[in-house]
């Protein structure tokens, strides 16, 4: 598989890059060979086509609006996360509430969605915006390439540092920032697949042996919350100071809290960093587009920190986060393990089947959408999209927590950024994308940034 993305030509410039699919059937060691590297290479080309794929085994693809719909929402909305899910991504996360089920799962839902209230958000986007303004100066300062597969990691971990991290003597940053990076490598090389039932003979990852990067951040994590418990501040500063908040009247053990703050921690790192990234991108490819969202930003706030409440008078910029979700869903698969015997639409689920939720084919979707592999934000200006089509967050009970927060946190970065700096295409070859433990670009996304 080659490391460059397809690009033809279209009547507004260019198509933007697209994963390659497999138009083949995958053999058992294709699959644990590629699912590790880049699990696109494995989701079946056909679920691009049509809207419901019967896999081999026991799995079900499923791209069908009115089926997701019943399965994630209705019917089927308490079959628990697909086991795999669990193996990998468990070592990382204990479990928080990403991986809990029933009622410890209802109760730390309930315990945790006040914090992400959008009365919350204003405070959380003070924040984002300093990194804004440090981001933005930065480019401006120093115009020329820039990858932006870079830049956006580093905006969202500034980001993590400045709402969980901040302020504590005993801790430094730096080591923070440090357990940080080796966290987040390690997670990085987590693939979806890894440990999806297959034998015991197939190569297993490194990752395996070593957890010592998600040892040492346990521990720094739980120092955080005690210095910060035992400051006990009057007014909700940051992130953490919530967190803290929501335990006082709601109690759960140490270990719990522990496992929800990393949880928050990766769920929303790579996730929105990837969005930022794919959506300077698409940007630098739309060059009007990236103008008239300029004109829009500057003509709500020209300077000085972007604010929440801007927020609502840039539906540009928001329709251009939204088709950029599209393209790139950063959780671009997610799955469940049916619980009882089902029949939807014709279509036979029996207990135990896995259900497959390809979100990139489903965004994708010849049969759903005009254009599918085209930019084109002017889909969420007005439109109404059916239910089911559009799931970059998940949809149903277990829809992401944190959906508001990432797009706040992604419209201050971009409008904060997008004042002060202009995106362009550079010579250098594109990435395309790679699913392992989120959709990112499969290397450097060089663009060239200059001050505006
Ligand atoms: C662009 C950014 C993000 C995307 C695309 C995204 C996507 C998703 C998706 C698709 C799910 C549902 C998975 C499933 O049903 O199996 C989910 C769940 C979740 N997300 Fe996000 N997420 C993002 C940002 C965040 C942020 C910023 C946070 C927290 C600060 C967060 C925390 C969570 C949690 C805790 C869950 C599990 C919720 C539950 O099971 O009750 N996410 N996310």
């Amino acid at each position: 598989m080659v490391a460059i993305g397809k690009i033809e030509a279209n009547h507004e410039g260019v198509t933007p890059v697209s994963a390659q699919l497999a138009e083949e059937p995958v053999t058992l060691l294709q699959f644990a060979r590629s699912a590790g590297r880049n699990m696109l290479e494995v989701i079946p080309a056909e679920t691009l086509r049509e809207t419901y794929v019967r896999g081999p085994l026991n799995i079900h693809y499923i791209c069908e609006p009115e089926m997701i719909t019943e399965l994630l929402v209705g019917q089927g909305r308490a079959f628990p996360k697909a086991k795999f899910t669990k193996d990998i991504i468990g070592s990382a996360v204990g479990n928080g509430l990403i991986l809990s089920e029933g009622e410890k799962w209802r109760k730390q839902r309930h315990r945790y969605s006040p914090l992400f209230a959008a009365r919350n958000l204003p405070v959380l986007a003070r924040h984002f915006a300093a990194t804004g303004i440090e981001v933005a100066d930065s480019l401006a300062e120093h115009p020329g390439p820039v990858d932006v597969a870079q830049v956006a990691p580093a905006s969202t971990l500034t980001n993590i540092s400045r709402v969980i991290f901040s302020g504590n003597e005993e801790v430094s940053a730096e080591q923070i920032r440090v357990g940080l990076i080796a966290y987040f490598n390690y997670i990085s090389d987590l693939s979806l697949f890894d440990l999806m039932g297959l034998p015991k003979w197939l190569p297993r990852k490194k990752w395996l042996s070593s957890k010592a990067p998600v040892t040492t951040m346990r521990d720094l994590a739980r120092q955080v919350i005690d210095l910060r418990r035992a400051e006990s501040r009057d007014e909700p500063e940051d992130f953490l100071d919530l967190m803290i908040e929501a335990l006082k009247s709601d109690f759960e053990d140490a270990e719990t809290t522990v496992d929800n703050l990393l949880t928050f921690v990766v769920a929303g790192h790579e996730t929105s960093a990837n969005a930022l990234a794919w959506g300077y991108y698409l940007l630098a490819l739309h060059p009007e587009m990236q103008n008239r969202v300029r004109h829009e930003i500057m003509s709500v706030r020209p300077d000085g920190p972007v604010e929440y409440s801007d927020l609502e008078n840039m539906p540009l910029l928001r329709a251009h986060i939204k088709e950029t979700l599209r393209l790139y869903p950063s959780a671009a698969f997610f799955a469940r393990d049916a619980g009882a015997e089902l029949d939807i639409n014709g279509v036979k689920i029996e207990d135990g089947d896995a259900l497959f939720f390809p979100v990139y084919s489903l965004h994708r979707n010849e049969k759903l959408w005009d254009e599918p592999d085209q930019y084109r934000p002017e889909r969420f200006l007005g439109g109404t999209i059916t239910r089911g089509q559009y799931i970059p967050f998940g949809a149903g009970p277990r829809i992401c927590i944190g959906a508001q927060y990432a797009e706040t946190e992604i419209m201050v970065l971009m409008a904060s950024v997008l004042r002060r700096v202009a995106f362009s295409l550079s010579d250098e070859p594109l990435p395309e994308p790679v699913l392992t433990f989120t959709m990112r670009t499969s290397g450097p996304l060089i663009l060239n940034a200059s001050p505006v």
